[in-house]
């Protein structure tokens, strides 16, 4: 099991989450964070720390979120996706999207 950044990250990447994490499992692509299933030790910090409620257990993800659980897999052992493991700046225009539907369109990999 692992936990899961969904679709409504994209766009924001508060990054609050990447301060909680004991096991640095956050990583980073250019407007999108993902959680690495194989360290993540589902200590569940990170869910409420994300002002966009973007991160979900696996077995609690949103039936229409459940392509999130391969696709933070892939990314997470995709060039380029590399670990975060400190707070920055949002993106910008995070609050704007936070919570727009259909994101996942705008997802830069
Ligand atoms: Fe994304 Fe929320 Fe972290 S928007 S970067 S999962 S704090």
């Amino acid at each position: 099991m692992t936990h899961v950044v969904s679709e409504n990250c994209i766009q924001c990447k508060y990054t609050d989450c990447v301060d909680v994490c004991p096991v640095d499992c956050f990583r980073e692509g250019p407007n999108f964070l993902v959680i690495d299933p194989d360290e993540c030790i589902d200590c569940a910090v990170c869910i409420p720390e994300c002002p966009a409620n973007a991160i979900f257990a696996e077995e609690d993800l949103p039936p229409e979120q459940l392509a999130f659980i391969k696709l933070n897999a892939d990314l997470a052992r995709a060039n380029g996706w590399k670990s975060i493991t400190k707070r920055k700046t949002p993106m910008a225009d995070a609050d704007a999207w936070n919570g727009k539907p259909g994101k996942l369109a705008q997802l830069v990999r």
